[in-house]
């Protein structure tokens, strides 16, 4: 049964969500499911604003081709070619075969790529840039380059007739919609935002210039409504979500908080990781503690990208980096964290190199601040060691 309905004048959603899948790009838990989000504007001109993951094809045309109601699909706009948005192109130039692909000349060697058996369809897109414009009757669509965000030939498209910002990946997050579509009708901040801030540290968090980039040109568009190809559709405070791209693009953190991130391998880093959080709660220090053999790196991540001020505590592994530990800081090098100080707990039973690795690994991080005093476990946490790990408590609630 089709499932579509309106989000502005003449506009329908036309996407679905996927339920069963397990990892998002095959990497990334998503248990509350994903949505695909597509659009449909339906004015003297149809045109389809995206397509969906091949997961959702049936509900996804189903949803298409209710909306054009007998219809003839007259242009589809290619947004972003990433194939969770793409993969339906092909299915729907054969249903739709008058429509017209609108896409830049970035997307066309990618189509190409992708979908090589259909390349006369490819050689007669409408081809849009920057400031161009393409009416559809009472509707016009305003083009607005996107590269990066996050693929290089990513554009945005602006519906100067109702202020609906069709904003690709950007303003995405992970979760199937369930219920409202609307980010006004759940309880965003306290359901969603996690999520929201997982998906951009991961999928966009490299990519912080080319989001300022685009930021600055929003905020002179006359925007109503934020149209996203994942998660809930923004129609009220949208500076709100704004806001959170702007702190985020900027690698700047969202709370002056503390998140304690430790692995442990029979327990006693984590008694320490425990102790260590206590005693800064004591100083009035909001925290968090996560252990990295439970939460996903990609979870991490995203506690990185909210808090101000991390504390790293990790065995020493094969005379390096447990590894849960050593992925995490992979990841933050690729995502260019920035703007955090962090501080180090190393345990080693014979011959600690845990907090030389980390603090290798940390000097690579832009405009980050590693404290100078870490604390040196070897085995169980020492009684003795109380008052140590009190001034390291201190010592970082400090340099908040
Ligand atoms: Fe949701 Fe970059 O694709």
């Amino acid at each position: 049964m089709y499932s579509i309905q309106p989000i502005a004048k003449d506009i329908l959603y036309v996407g679905a969500s996927d339920r069963r899948l397990a990892k998002f790009e095959n990497l990334f838990p998503i248990p509350r499911g994903v949505s695909y989000n597509a659009y449909l504007i339906l004015d003297e001109k149809t045109a389809l604003m995206d397509t969906a993951d091949a997961s959702v094809a049936g509900q996804f045309l189903e949803n298409v081709t209710a909306g054009l109601a007998g219809r003839n699909l007259d242009y589809l706009v290619v947004d972003h070619m990433e194939p969770d948005h793409a993969t339906m192109i092909e299915e729907v130039l054969l249903r739709w075969p008058d429509a017209q692909i609108v896409c830049n000349a970035k997307t066309v060697p990618m189509l190409k790529a992708y979908f090589p058996g259909d390349t006369a369809r490819i050689d007669n897109a409408l081809l849009v840039k920057e400031g161009d414009t393409l009416s559809l009757g009472a509707h016009n669509l305003a083009f607005v380059m996107a590269p990066m965000v996050h693929w290089p030939e990513v554009m945005m498209a602006l519906d100067t007739t109702t202020g609906t910002l069709f904003s690709a990946d950007a303003f995405g997050t992970f979760g199937a919609l369930e219920g409202s579509i609307f980010a006004d009708e759940v309880n965003f901040e306290r359901d969603w935002l996690d999520d929201a801030r997982r998906y951009y540290a991961n999928i966009v968090g490299k990519y912080g210039a080319p989001v300022q980039a685009v930021l600055k040109k929003a905020g002179g568009l006359p925007i109503q409504t934020i149209a996203p190809l994942h998660g809930p559709i923004w129609r009220k405070d949208l500076g709100w979500f704004i806001g959170k791209y702007d702190l985020w693009s900027r690698y700047e953190p969202e709370e002056k908080a503390a998140v304690v991130l430790y692995g442990s391998m029979y327990g006693h880093t984590a008694s320490a990781a425990q102790a260590i959080a206590a005693k800064l709660a004591q100083q009035g220090v909001k925290v968090a503690v996560h252990d990295l053999s439970v939460i996903d790196t990609s979870e991490a991540v995203a506690e990185c990208w909210r808090a101000s001020t991390i504390v790293l505590a990790a065995p020493t592994y094969n005379a390096g980096l447990y590894l849960p530990m050593h992925a995490l800081l992979d990841d933050l090098k690729a995502l260019a964290l920035q703007n955090r100080t962090f501080a180090v707990v190393e345990n080693g039973s014979w011959a600690p190199m845990a907090g030389k690795c980390m603090r290798a690994a940390l000097a690579e991080l832009k405009n980050c601040t590693v404290l100078e005093q870490g604390v040196t476990i070897r085995g169980a946490l020492a009684p003795a060691q109380d008052a140590e790990l009190e001034a390291f408590a201190k010592a970082v609630a400090e340099a908040m």
